[in-house]
């Protein structure tokens, strides 16, 4: 007779499909010309780039919505754009990877933008188009927010410091009254916004900002409980680049150092993290085994060139 006997490493990943998100925060176009450089212009001392190809990503919490889906949890995605051919290249890009999208069209701006020029195999430039949303399309989107609350089991709040959250504050609390979970990854130096929500998860110069300079872990566990207990939040998660992460909660500290064996490209890895972070906790896991997962997770990622996602086999494989 044969048992089928579930692994260790199975159980350490379960069935994620069950899980609804929803992810409000900035989205942009990440957008990138490469071409071939073969003289300095005539008008000014720079180089010609002759575009050979053009490719897109969608990026900011619409990369976070990208790496929900890719771990098989279901995920809508609350945001605004501009009503310009990069909100319209945004929204195809989204709706084809499976992701419920909810753009709202705001007239007055243009689509955040991260144009990238590459000549020889190099960044020549980057040009960035932002500009704040407008105060009725952010009330619009609020009020879409407490209306569709009831079908998810947590929300992630993407703040990429473009001004699309300025309700953050009514979205938590809205949140965490209706008994969901609230991850949110923080900018800027006020991180007053975010109080009483489940986990705010900065990087270690998103943390500085707020906390100031730590010489060691000691320092850094007493200023981080410090902050967390000021904000009212369940816990704080410290990424920490190559030293893995930190989460300070009720429990303690549980640490965890960086898994990865080999590091290509490290951008994305904190959406990578919260993803991860939040499908577990919508699924039930405890905070050691949600922290664990999301750290193997960013492990792959930054092993994977451009804003990479991570998959289900892509974390089993990991975790043999
Ligand atoms: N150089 C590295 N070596 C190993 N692991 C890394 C490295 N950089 C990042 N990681 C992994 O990715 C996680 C998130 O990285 P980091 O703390 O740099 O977040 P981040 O600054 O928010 O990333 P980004 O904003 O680029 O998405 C880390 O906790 C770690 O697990
Ligand atoms: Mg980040």
């Amino acid at each position: 007779m044969v048992f089928a006997v579930a692994t260790p490493d199975v159980l350490a990943v379960p069935d994620l499909s069950a899980a609804r998100l929803l992810i409000v925060g900035d989205v942009m176009l990440d957008r990138y010309w490469f071409g071939e450089v073969a003289r300095i212009s005539p008008e000014a001392p720079v180089p010609v780039v002759k575009v050979a190809r053009s490719e897109e990503r969608p990026g900011g919490a619409a990369n976070v919505a990208r790496n929900v889906v890719a771990l098989g949890a279901s995920v809508s995605l609350l945001s605004v754009v501009g009503d310009d051919e990069a909100g319209r290249s945004l929204q195809h890009l989204l709706a084809a990877s499976g992701i419920d999208v909810s753009l709202h069209l705001d007239m007055a701006i243009s689509t955040t933008v991260k144009l990238r020029v590459i000549g020889r195999q190099q960044q020549l430039l980057r040009i960035d188009f932002e500009t704040t949303p407008s105060h009725e399309v952010l009330r619009a989107k609020l009020a879409e927010f407490a209306s569709r609350l009831p079908e998810f089991d947590a929300v992630i709040l993407s703040d990429y410091g473009k001004g699309g959250l300025t309700h953050i504050s009514d979205m938590i609390r809205l949140a965490r009254t209706a008994g969901k979970k609230v991850l949110v990854d923080p900018k800027g130096e006020d991180f007053s916004k975010y109080a009483g929500a489940t986990v705010v998860t900065p990087n270690r110069a998103e943390l500085r900002e707020v906390i100031g300079r730590w010489q060691d872990n000691e320092e850094l566990a007493r200023k981080a409980e410090a902050l967390r207990r000021e904000l009212g939040l369940d816990a704080l998660l410290v990424t920490r680049s190559e030293e893995g992460m930190s989460l300070f909660h009720a429990g303690g500290v549980v640490p965890e150092g960086a898994v990865a064996r080999e590091v290509f490209d490290v951008s994305g890895a904190g959406d990578t993290v919260i993803a991860t972070l939040a499908v577990m906790l919508a699924c039930g896991a405890s905070w050691p085994e949600a922290v664990h997962l999301a750290n193997v997770a960013a492990g792959v990622v930054v092993g994977k060139l451009g804003t990479a996602v991570v998959s289900r086999a892509e974390l089993l494989a990991a975790l043999k």
